[in-house]
């Protein structure tokens, strides 16, 4: 592998591509008694929700260590940093004034910061059922507008709704850990519309440079036969389109916008508010066949059995530590996709997130990972879609929601195991990507 990346460079991306690495506020601060609590504090407090018993009290203390962090972030030499604002903290007294140091400390250090505005810390008083959480949204992306908007580079308004829909109320495996199964889908409509009055809200204090971070991957049928192409395509409405085309065509995907409450008709004008970018973070394909009237373990979740579909395991590829497989190509496959189900209207894109979960600071696999990864993207680019940015997910190893900090997605590891010092160490992926990063100046 070393000797192949050594004799095989890899190819130079458009001028002014933005690299870069993300984390979010949940993951990575601590310091959760110097702010209001959020949905994920209540649901990590009740036992047995996550893996190995731990919360984001503490996490990688990024709130009290960021000085470290933003070296380690321009020692690393990306362009640009995406991080999230916990709306929690920002309700809470000197809240904002940390974001104003970090954004400070970034451009000081000739990083560009790119903000998420909400990556899952819901304040535990709000509630996505209730549509009234989209106007509040609004009200507070205004506030963090007004007060940084002057040295962001590019807004994020959401993370993935769609898991958050689906881990968090469907399913029940995240905050706040609702099992509504298809009732969850209110949760969808009313983040999306959060997004839309975000996007307005954005423009209105004079922000440029919005887009959103929506989670995709191409979705493959199980087998030719007709169940399992119609389970797939089942999955690939719920997941994917049902969170794209209301954005990029102004519609929901047949049969879903009657079951959203309220006038989803006049809300999708909302929702339809152009962007300047699409934000896509993606991890793996998913294989998809017909119900199989049973639980199905995937990925680290337990599918109920009376779902329409059933998750297979795609053979033949290798897996991370996660158990996710590694396939590069479907990278380019769902920029293609994308490009040509959405034609003109998909504006330029960005890869919010891209990484993977392997133990051990000499992480030749994550190595191969980033490294099949990028050269796949720029096949995408070489077949005309107009993609912008790449950024790594992640700066540091962190709380990975329900299962604790046993996975690692870090290019730098923290040692959790001593909270005197949590200390930081690049990983060989670091070095990999800084080296990366030279060649593309
Ligand atoms: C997506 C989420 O945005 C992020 O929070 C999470 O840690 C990564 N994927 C890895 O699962």
């Amino acid at each position: 592998m070393i000797q192949r990346m050594a004799t095989n460079p890899i190819p130079q991306f458009p001028a002014g591509f933005l690299w870069g690495v993300s984390t979010s506020a949940h993951q990575i601060e601590g310091a959760a008694d110097e702010r209001e609590p959020s949905v994920w504090d209540a649901f990590t407090a009740e036992p047995g929700r996550v893996k190995d018993g731990s919360t984001a009290a503490v996490a990688c203390d990024h709130y009290h260590r960021h000085r470290e962090d933003v070296a380690l972030l321009a020692d690393l030499g990306v362009d640009a940093y995406r991080f999230s604002v916990s709306w929690p903290r920002v309700n809470s007294p000197g809240g904002l004034d940390f974001y104003d140091r970090l954004v400070d400390e970034l451009c000081a250090a000739g990083v560009r910061p790119v903000v998420t505005l909400f990556h899952w810390d819901l304040p535990v008083t709000l509630d996505w059922l209730e549509r009234d959480t989209a106007s509040r949204f609004a009200e507070y992306v205004s506030v963090v507008a007004e007060r940084l908007g002057d040295r962001v580079a590019k807004w994020i308004t959401l993370n993935e709704p769609a898991e958050h829909t689906l881990l968090g109320h469907a399913l029940g495996v995240h905050a706040p850990g609702r099992q509504l199964m298809f009732d969850a889908l209110p949760v969808a409509h009313h983040q999306l519309l959060a997004h839309g009055l975000a996007v307005r809200a954005l423009r209105a204090a004079g922000a440029a440079d919005i887009g959103i971070a929506n989670s995709h991957g191409p979705t493959w049928p199980a087998s030719g036969k007709p169940e399992d192409v119609e389970a797939a395509e089942f999955y690939d409405i719920l997941l994917n389109r049902l969170f794209s085309d209301p954005l990029l065509l102004g519609r929901y995907p047949e049969g879903i916008g009657e079951l959203m409450p309220g006038d989803a008709e006049s809300d999708l004008k909302v929702i339809a508010e152009p962007v300047d970018w699409y934000g896509i973070n993606y991890y793996a394909p998913t294989k998809v066949g017909a119900p199989q009237g049973a639980e199905i373990e995937f990925g680290g979740l337990t599918l109920p059995a009376e779902l329409p579909f059933s998750v297979r395991e795609i053979e033949g590829h290798p897996v991370t530590d996660f158990g996710w497989p590694v396939v590069p190509q479907a990278l380019t496959e769902l920029l293609t996709g994308f490009r040509e189900r959405y034609g003109d209207r998909l504006p330029p894109v960005v890869i919010t997130e891209n990484g993977c979960s392997y133990e051990g600071v000499d992480d030749q696999e994550r190595i191969a990972y980033l490294d099949g990864h990028i050269r796949a993207l720029h096949r995408a680019v070489e077949a005309g879609v107009d993609v912008r940015g790449y950024f790594v997910w992640s700066l540091l190893d962190n709380f990975e929601w329900a299962e604790g900090y046993a996975r690692r997605f870090g290019l730098v590891h923290v040692n959790f195991d001593d909270p005197a010092t949590l200390k930081r160490t690049p990983k060989a992926s670091y070095t990999w990507l800084r080296d990366v990063l030279r060649t593309q100046r």
